[in-house]
């Protein structure tokens, strides 16, 4: 392990740490030494994945700590901050994880859309928010991985509200990084993940989809190597199939084609051909 940011004794805050992603990387930091918050509104199942992680904590369970978190609540966001500062005493990495797959369409669901912008969007906003100054001033290199989805970028339909949160974590953390590459000597930058199609904590193994563990594979080295995006194939897309189908989504607008062509009868045919 090379980034300084993950190396041994620093800390790691990861939020929907119970489960899935956020477990596995959880566990990852922790095999490497680091000291690791975990948050989740999930406080059973958080329980019970901080004793498997503190298994591998160098420090055993002084190492872990757990702090059930709701990340849509801008409150709780604080509060986790000010528990892992007490606790640790600093904070190296901060991964924006969770996520609720709360489903609507573009003229229904108002409740689903609340959760989702709350949970998705908010939650990515008020924890780099609540984290960001404090780890700039730390004067250390530190790292914000904020996790969006190929939802948010080329926007399959079928779950509006969370295409369109994690079309603006996709966003926000864009322009994150562009502020923060220019605030002299700040020593925090600002990645963004890009899971494929990935097996979620208590669900089944599906044919096609990778395991949490093969995302953070392809995670640490991506930020070792300062990527800002970090986008994950899985066992159906290829890294090919997805910047065809990227470039094909912003060729949307630079063709004046309609909007989610892909999807739409008139360009189907050409799209295959596009996507080989
Ligand atoms: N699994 C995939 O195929 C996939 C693909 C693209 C993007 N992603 C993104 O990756 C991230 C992790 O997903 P995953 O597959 O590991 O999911 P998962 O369901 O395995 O785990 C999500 C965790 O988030 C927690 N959570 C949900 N709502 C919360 C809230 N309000 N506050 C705190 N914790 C909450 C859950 O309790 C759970 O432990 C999400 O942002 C998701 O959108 C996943």
């Amino acid at each position: 392990m090379t980034h300084p940011a993950m190396a041994t004794g620093r800390v790691a805050v990861v939020t929907g740490a119970a489960n899935g992603i956020g477990l596995a990387a959880v566990k990852r930091y922790a095999s490497f030494g680091m000291k690791v918050c975990m948050a989740d509104a999930d406080e059973e199942a958080l329980a019970a994945a901080a004793g498997d992680v503190a298994k591998i904590a160098a420090g055993g369970a002084g190492d872990v700590a757990t702090v059930r978190t709701d990340v849509g609540r801008r409150e709780d966001i604080l509060a986790l901050k000010e528990a892992a500062y007490d606790r640790f005493g600093e904070v190296a990495v901060l991964m924006n994880n969770a996520a609720t797959r709360a489903r609507a369409g573009s003229l229904d669901g108002h409740e689903a859309w609340v959760e989702s912008m709350n949970v998705n969007l908010w939650s990515v906003v008020n924890g780099t928010q609540a984290f960001a100054p404090a780890m700039i001033a730390q004067n250390t290199p530190c790292v914000i991985v904020n996790t969006s989805s190929k939802q948010g970028i080329t926007l399959p339909p079928g779950n509006t509200p969370y295409n369109v949160t994690k079309a603006g974590v996709k966003a926000y953390t864009e322009l994150l990084q562009h502020e923060l590459r220019n605030i002299e000597g700040c020593r925090v930058t600002a990645h963004m993940l890009v899971p494929g199609w990935t097996t979620r904590g208590g669900f089944e193994y599906r044919k096609g989809q990778w395991s949490p563990d093969q995302v953070v594979d392809r995670m640490i080295p991506a930020i070792e190597r300062g990527d800002f995006y970090i986008v994950c194939p899985d066992d159906d897309v290829t890294p090919e199939m997805d910047r065809k189908r990227i470039l094909w989504s912003a060729g949307d607008v630079a063709h004046n084609r309609p909007p989610l062509s892909r999807w739409h009868g008139g360009y189907g045919e050409e799209f295959e051909r596009f996507d080989g």
